[in-house]
């Protein structure tokens, strides 16, 4: 069984004043909180046993927002990570939860959109030995973990935030992995900047020759939604394809229902519950077959 964990932690400074008092997961993509896409990702990969990290201050807020899971059919438990110390810290704190379990990782301001999706992700969830990193060709590597590649496209390295890229290959905040990586996050110690990199994880599995990687082409939108101006490009994005569409991205009780893991009468009453907003209009449609 593959177990997901949605990382949202971190003290959000980049985005103060807005972030002082509420998590930066919690803040509006367009017309719902930043956490539901992720969560929505994990859920279409199929994962439905969830741990939510976040800082100590924000434990109410989710755990209001997101109760335990079972109004979208999942199993949501929560766990606190006391300091900023890392990515990777997350596998430490999540130990006893994953008990024998694979892991999928998402950190919390990441954004997935595309059709090919699904079918990557069953590719990585099916992968039960090893890992699977997801790459997306970016204008401005050096802000993120970046692949080496060889000769023929191979990928043989990581690098975290290189001066000078050795691709254009950025690795998203999406990792699956095998139980292993439990005790990789005890093998590697933190870095100059004082974090458990995710980085070093991934430098464990590429050496042990261990690690798959999706390339994400051109159809499919990731957006690190660490700044106001990705926030911004992301809820503008967000509202685009919905009013063109008419069809919600990232709408948790949608997938719920349409992999029959909630009952219409489960559905409806969160449609109740948002009644007044276009969110809650958008599952009565759900609800009525649209
Ligand atoms: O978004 C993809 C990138 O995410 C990867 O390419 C990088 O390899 C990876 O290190 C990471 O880089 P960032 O610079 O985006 O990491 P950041 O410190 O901004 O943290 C990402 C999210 O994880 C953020 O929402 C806060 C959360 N976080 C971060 C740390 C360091 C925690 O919850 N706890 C932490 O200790």
């Amino acid at each position: 069984m593959r177990k997901g964990i949605i990382l949202s932690g971190g003290m959000g400074t980049r985005l103060y004043p807005c972030t002082e008092v509420i998590s930066k997961q919690l803040l509006p993509v367009y017309d719902k909180p930043l956490v539901y896409y992720p969560l929505s990702t994990l859920m279409l990969a199929g994962i439905r046993d969830i741990m939510i990290i976040n800082s100590p201050n924000d434990s109410d807020p989710f755990q209001r927002l997101l109760k335990d899971g079972s109004q979208f059919g999942l199993n949501i438990t929560y766990s606190v990570q006391h300091e900023p110390r890392g990515i990777a810290e997350c596998f430490r704190i999540a130990e006893k939860w994953i008990g024998d379990d694979d892991v999928a990782l998402i950190l919390g301001d990441n954004i997935f959109y595309g059709n090919d999706l699904i079918n990557r992700f069953n590719r990585a969830t099916w992968n039960t030995s090893g890992a699977t990193l997801f790459a997306y060709h970016v204008n401005d590597p050096e802000r993120f973990g970046v692949l080496e590649l060889n000769e023929f496209n191979d990928p043989i390295d990581v690098h975290e935030k290189p001066k000078d890229p050795p691709s254009s290959y950025a690795v998203t905040g999406l990792y699956f992995y095998d139980n292993k990586v439990v005790d990789y996050a005890y093998q590697i110690s933190p870095s100059a900047r004082g974090e458990l990199e995710i980085t070093d994880i991934n430098k464990l599995y590429m050496k042990n020759h261990d690690c798959k990687v999706e390339f994400l082409n051109r159809g499919i939108a990731w957006i690190d939604t660490g700044t106001f101006e990705s926030l911004s490009e992301a809820s503008t994005f967000v509202g685009t394809v919905q009013r063109r569409t008419g069809m919600m991205i990232a709408c948790p009780e949608e997938i719920a229902f349409k992999q029959s893991w909630i009952t219409e009468e489960t559905l409806l009453k969160s449609a109740e519950q948002y009644k007044k907003s276009d969110y809650g209009k958008y599952l009565f449609k759900i609800a009525r077959g649209f």
